[in-house]
């Protein structure tokens, strides 16, 4: 049985662009029903659109929705996580419930300090939840139970794919499939750009680059063929394909996208550390 079955609520604390990305998810998934969901931000002009837009009571008081809440996802920016949870009132509005922070940086040690008596998940989605096609790591603290964590596995497999990871993976993660996007933005655009080189209007070369791109990354996940082996069946001895890797590993592609994700788990490390 779903933690969140009968009247029991979802509170959502910062209704921001991940916030109402996840919250969209969900609805549209039906794995809530919109009387399920309280959302609180600061905003009391946007809370009232939001409100509009999904059916959903809404409030700017964090502590009414956390205390009416059976689970609370929290999606403010990593700086403001503290103010919201560190107080007596939060503490005790939210101890024995799950909590699920999405907040960038924010380890479960610190929030199990602010909630000692709450079960803590933390969450690393990505930007592609906008639009149903992101990628959430999960990482389970102290007091979580298998229940809670298969219930939060659901929740964000409704904007995407969602698995579990130890905390110690969560930088790689955070470098990987976080700041991911922005990478396959700049190959989509790479791309895009040696095409128009070679006399393709712009709008077309970027629409074909990103269907290219979607068509192969959709192809490793749905035949789980290893991509060195997909890569081999479309390369021609003597062919065209082969001539554009090498002049590619020339330019040391492989090591700048590695690499690329190593740096980016590093700066990940320092996040939230003051
Ligand atoms: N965007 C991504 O790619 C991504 C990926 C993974 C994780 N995340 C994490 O997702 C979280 C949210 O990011 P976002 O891009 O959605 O940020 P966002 O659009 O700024 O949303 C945060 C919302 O929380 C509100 N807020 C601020 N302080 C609050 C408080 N004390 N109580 C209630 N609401 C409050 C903000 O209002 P104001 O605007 O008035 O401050 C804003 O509406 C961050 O922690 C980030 O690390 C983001």
């Amino acid at each position: 049985m779903s933690i969140l079955e009968g009247n029991k609520t979802l509170t959502l604390i910062g209704a921001g662009t991940m916030g109402e990305a996840i919250l969209r998810g969900i609805l549209r998934a039906g794995k809530l029903g919109p009387s399920q969901v309280f959302a609180s931000d600061l905003r009391a002009d946007a809370l009232v659109d939001l409100g509009k837009r999904h059916s959903i009571r809404t409030t700017t008081d964090n502590l009414e929705a956390a205390r009416a809440a059976t689970v609370v996802l929290v999606c403010v920016k990593p700086h403001q996580v503290g103010a919201v949870l560190n107080t007596d009132a939060m503490r005790e509005a939210l101890s024995g419930k799950v909590v699920i922070s999405i907040a960038a940086g924010v380890r479960l040690q610190q929030l199990a300090h602010w909630l000692p008596a709450s079960a803590l998940i933390r969450a690393m989605p990505n930007t592609p939840a906008l639009i149903g096609e992101g990628m959430t790591a999960l990482s389970r603290g102290k007091g979580t139970n298998d229940a809670a964590m298969a219930f939060a596995l659901d929740l964000f497999g409704s904007v995407g794919r969602s698995a579990e990871i130890d905390e110690a993976q969560m930088d790689v993660v955070t470098a990987l499939s976080g700041s991911g996007p922005a990478f396959a933005f700049l190959v989509i655009e790479s791309l895009a750009d040696g095409a128009v080189k070679m006399g393709l209007r712009r709008e077309l070369a970027i629409s074909m680059a990103a269907q290219m791109l979607q068509g192969s990354a959709r192809m490793v996940l749905q035949t789980g063929v290893h991509p060195a082996v997909l890569k081999d069946q479309v390369t021609t001895p003597g062919g065209c394909t082969i001539a554009g890797l090498s002049k590619m590993e020339e330019g040391g592609v492989r090591h700048a996208l590695a690499s690329g994700v190593e740096e980016a788990a590093r700066a990940a490390s320092k996040l939230g550390q003051g």
